[in-house]
């Protein structure tokens, strides 16, 4: 048996597809290996949204080069390997194959293609059966949480970003998939899915099957209710785009208790100017409306962040902007990201006019600023008592688990392995940035 060690970078859509691989391949009779060591087969799953993401495509495939003992097969998958195509074979030496982002799905044949002798397939082709995988199983990153995407792709060409480069138009699963897959999920003993895609909001399948007599304006505040209505007991969504946020989904979270508390709402500027040059679609007052509106909202819903500083034309009186809106929204979670610039995008022929001292500095200092923020902001959580699944044990503390609220926040607390895959009460006693402490109740 031929073992494969799967190494995958970047957003969940690569996370999911990569569990998707690896069930094949091991419905294919492949053993899928946690140990790179001794593999027979290396494959990775790219990511090209920065530089340093796709800069460690090039690190491992030169350790793998570099390492001692037979050398493995090195396929590269993903991102990465859909924009550069075979020129990633003359590129770096020692890789063997290349799959798009849409042809995963035909890893397993190119393998063996591949072991057979063939050799420097490249395959960035269309899904041969579009969305017809079956819910990935035996690979899950966890028993109790899963990840399902809802919505592939990306039409919003945001001025900096490679995705819709790589992972081509958007495209809806048939909700009454969704929904059906939801519920094979649940029968599996899973607690918490996660509904995934560039942008979940963006949802607009091409037939209302599944979500007749669910009510909200847009196709996924349906979907949110039609899933809700499946009885499972925790949903999450992520990514949501501001553009097409609308306030029924907000309604739809304060009506089903099942869909959780938290929303991730990446604003990227706090500048309308700079919003404009990254063609976003949002300004500054639309988007604090709707943070205002879920603060005041009866679910205590946790929002996060990502920010790009730097980008092309960023003056020092946007980055000022950017810096109030981080201190007026007081994120749950921001992810702050220097700018990047990505060959074939549109912001790439803007002259990159911050300079990296200057991208360093602005990065640092939003960072503290969103720290202080961030503090005062999780201070609420103090005392509270929060719904955790616990999903692993956690080797901080003895006798520890580890599992995420409701709002998506790492908790650990003393328990016994028993309560795995369940969802204990934790009132917390001890809020950090990136994690909390708390004791069942
Ligand atoms: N679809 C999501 C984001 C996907 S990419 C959305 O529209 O919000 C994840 C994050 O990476 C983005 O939110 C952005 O902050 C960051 N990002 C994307 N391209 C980048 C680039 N060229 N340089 C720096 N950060 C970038
Ligand atoms: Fe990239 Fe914009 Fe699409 Fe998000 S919405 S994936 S940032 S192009
Ligand atoms: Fe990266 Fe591709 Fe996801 S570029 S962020 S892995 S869609």
């Amino acid at each position: 048996m031929k073992k494969v060690y799967l190494e995958t970078y970047g957003c969940q859509m690569n996370v999911s597809d990569s569990e998707r691989v690896a069930t094949a391949l091991g419905r294919d009779g492949f053993e899928v290996t946690a140990d790179a060591a001794g593999a027979d087969v290396v494959l990775i799953n790219t990511c090209s949204v920065r530089e340093k993401a796709e800069q460690k495509l090039y690190t491992q495939v030169g350790r793998i080069r570099h390492s001692e003992g037979p050398k493995p097969i090195v396929g590269v998958l993903g991102c990465v390997a859909q924009l550069e195509g075979e020129t990633l074979l003359k590129k770096i030496p020692g890789v063997d194959f290349v799959v798009g982002t849409r042809a995963v799905g035909r890893v397993g044949s190119i393998l063996n293609r591949t072991l057979d002798g063939e050799s420097e397939i490249v395959d960035l082709g269309e899904r041969e059966d579009e969305y017809d995988w079956t819910v990935a199983d035996t690979h899950r990153h966890s028993p109790y949480v899963a990840f399902l995407p809802i919505i592939e792709g990306c039409n919003k060409f945001c001025t900096y970003c490679i995705v819709p480069f790589s992972r081509g138009r958007e495209r809806s699963l048939p909700a009454s998939d969704i929904i059906r897959h939801t519920l094979e999920l649940k029968r599996r003993g899973v607690k918490e899915i996660h509904l995934i895609g560039q942008n979940v909001n963006s949802y607009r399948p091409e037939t209302e099957s599944g979500l007749e007599g669910f009510a909200g304006k847009s196709a996924f505040s349906r979907l949110l209710r039609a899933v809700a209505a499946t009885g499972i007991e925790r949903i999450k969504f992520t990514t949501s785009f501001p553009r097409d946020f609308h306030e029924d989904i907000v309604e739809a979270i304060e009506t089903h208790e099942n869909l959780c508390n938290w929303v991730h709402l990446p604003v990227q500027s706090g500048s309308n100017r700079v919003l404009k040059l990254m063609k976003r679609g949002h300004t500054i007052d639309r988007y604090i409306k709707q943070i205002d509106r879920m603060r005041a909202s009866s679910r205590d819903i946790a929002i996060t962040t990502d920010i790009i500083v730097g980008f092309p034309g960023e003056t020092e009186a946007d980055f000022r902007d950017t810096v109030e809106l981080v201190k007026y929204c007081g994120f749950d979670s921001a992810y702050i990201f220097k700018y990047s610039p990505r060959p074939g995008t549109p912001a790439f022929e803007m002259d990159d006019t911050v300079s990296a001292a200057e991208k360093t500095l602005r990065f640092l200092e939003l960072e503290n600023t969103h720290k202080a923020s961030q503090h005062k902001c999780l201070e609420r959580y103090n005392e509270k008592v929060l719904k955790v699944l616990a999903e692993g044990i956690s080797t901080r503390t003895e006798n520890g688990i580890s599992g995420h609220s409701t709002c998506h926040k790492v908790v650990n607390f003393v328990g016994d392995k028993a309560v795995l895959g369940s969802i204990v009460n934790v009132k917390i006693t001890k809020v950090k940035a990136n994690s909390m402490f708390g004791e069942v109740v």
